[in-house]
């Protein structure tokens, strides 16, 4: 059977859908990049923002239409964090629907999947962990090893900060031992993984026993052929100054961190349970600059959150200058049912989040560009993902996570380049990349 994915989400998710894709194909299924040769039309989705579940309903929406108006044979599922959420409900909000599946299930898709096929049943596997509580979709010795591969240290979130719906549909918090951790990242560079990004919805909080984060990145900065090593999402609250120093003395650890703040007003920061206060979060980015002092700090910030007045709003744009983030997403604040801010209202009305969003936005695109402009003289180490738009064009990421397009002489430009790690020269800065010369 021929199988289409559509994937929604963070970077969990789009791990979750590379190993769902070798689950399935492991199982005799094909994957398809147009739907219209589809027998199975899944919805890999997110519920974070509401604007996010929106995107999640209507693409299951759309993609059961044919089945609908030409009645086609064809199975229709949700995935991932909307399928936890909203469980058989899925049925009525999206007529014709057949499947919902949420994360801690999806060794199992293929026989629901052909029992759906097989007698038009609807199936549901909802819930955490059934029986596979050491799962955590590490990719089969079987499969090849991409370049950039990421590796999950650890399942679930209970940090309750009040907004957040992560913890009611990712669940518990669970922790994968070392010893799996360290064996999945020795399997991959083996294969050929030059870059690992380490996953979790707390990276930063993972442990085992006695053994912290920084004992896990040490271990993992030791292996032979790894060249870089990355980590996301981390929480202000569990930046140890162990993880901070690393970025000066291992090895592999890249100069870039997503450091997700929320908010630069202390009063907004204790109301959404956040459990650290501007001070501890600036005192962070001073450790990781004085470990590294061109590390790339990014950010998530969310404006509106109910009771936020023009005052904490200030205070989030004088974080954004205190900082100078190499990036930022910023968000307006949605209702998230089932949590706890659901309570406080949804005070902040929907013209003044534009108005705070627009103003956020302008200040955190000119620090991006000042970082980006910072770059300009240069020479970065780049990780060649693939050809650029232009002949004998390359492109790939730096260390600290900036796009890099650039030239190089015709006698090395064969498609060997991919997976290489080269020197570029940085000649041009772009809107939202850079441009060099490779630099033998
Ligand atoms: N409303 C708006 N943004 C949210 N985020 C999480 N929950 C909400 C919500 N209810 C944002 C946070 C988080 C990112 C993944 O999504 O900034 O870091
Ligand atoms: Fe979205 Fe959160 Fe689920 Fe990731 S874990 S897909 S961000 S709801």
């Amino acid at each position: 059977m021929k199988v289409y994915m559509k994937t929604f989400g963070c970077q969990m998710n789009v791990h979750d859908s590379e190993r769902i894709e070798e689950i399935l194909m492991r199982a005799g299924f094909e994957m398809v990049e147009d739907p219209a040769f589809a027998d199975v039309a899944l919805v890999n989705s997110c519920t974070v923002r509401e604007k996010a579940w929106h995107k999640a309903i209507s693409e299951a929406g759309r993609l059961r239409k044919p089945k609908e108006r030409h009645g086609r044979q064809l199975v229709v599922g949700m995935l991932g964090c909307v399928a936890q959420q909203e469980g058989e409900r899925i049925f009525s909000l999206v007529s014709g629907m057949d499947l919902v599946v949420a994360p801690d299930h999806y060794h199992r898709l293929p026989a629901l999947i052909r029992q759906c096929a097989a007698d038009g049943q609807r199936q549901v596997a909802v819930g955490f962990d059934a029986g596979h509580p050491e799962d955590f979709l590490a990719l089969s010795e079987a499969a090849a090893a991409p370049i950039s591969a990421f590796v999950t240290v650890m399942k679930g979130c209970e940090e309750r900060c009040l907004y957040c719906i992560v913890p009611s549909v990712r669940g518990p918090e669970r922790h994968r031992p070392l010893d799996d951790i360290e064996g999945e990242v020795r399997r991959l560079v083996a294969g050929g993984t030059q870059e690992v990004t380490l996953l979790g919805q707390k990276v930063n909080a993972w442990r085992e026993g006695e053994r912290s984060f920084a004992d896990l990145l040490a271990r993992l900065d030791n292996i032979e052929g790894l060249s870089r090593l990355r980590f996301t999402s981390p929480h202000p609250r569990h930046m140890s100054p162990e993880v901070a120093s690393a970025f000066g003395s291992l090895r592999t650890l890249c100069e870039a961190i997503h450091l997700p703040a929320q908010s630069g007003s202390d009063r907004t920061l204790k109301r959404m349970r956040r459990r650290y206060r501007v001070d501890d979060y600036l005192a962070t980015v001073t450790a990781l600059r004085a470990a590294r002092p061109d590390i790339a700090i990014s950010t998530d910030l969310i404006v509106g959150y109910p009771g936020e007045t023009e005052e904490d709003f200030a205070q989030t744009l004088a974080l954004v200058e205190a900082v100078r983030f190499s990036g930022a997403f910023s968000f307006k604040y949605s209702v998230r049912p089932g949590t706890p801010a659901e309570k406080l209202g949804d005070d902040v009305s929907e013209a003044e989040k534009a108005s705070r969003l627009s103003r956020l936005h302008e200040v955190v695109l000119r620090h991006e560009q000042a970082f980006r402009a910072q770059q300009l003289g240069r020479t970065l180490e780049v990780l060649v993902e693939g050809q650029g738009r232009m002949p004998r064009q390359w492109s790939g990421r730096a260390r600290n996570n900036q796009i890099v397009n650039f030239t190089c002489p015709a006698d090395v430009c064969d498609p060997a380049l991919r997976g290489q790690l080269v020197r570029v020269a940085i000649t041009r800065v772009n809107p939202n990349s850079l441009e060099g010369e490779w630099h033998p």
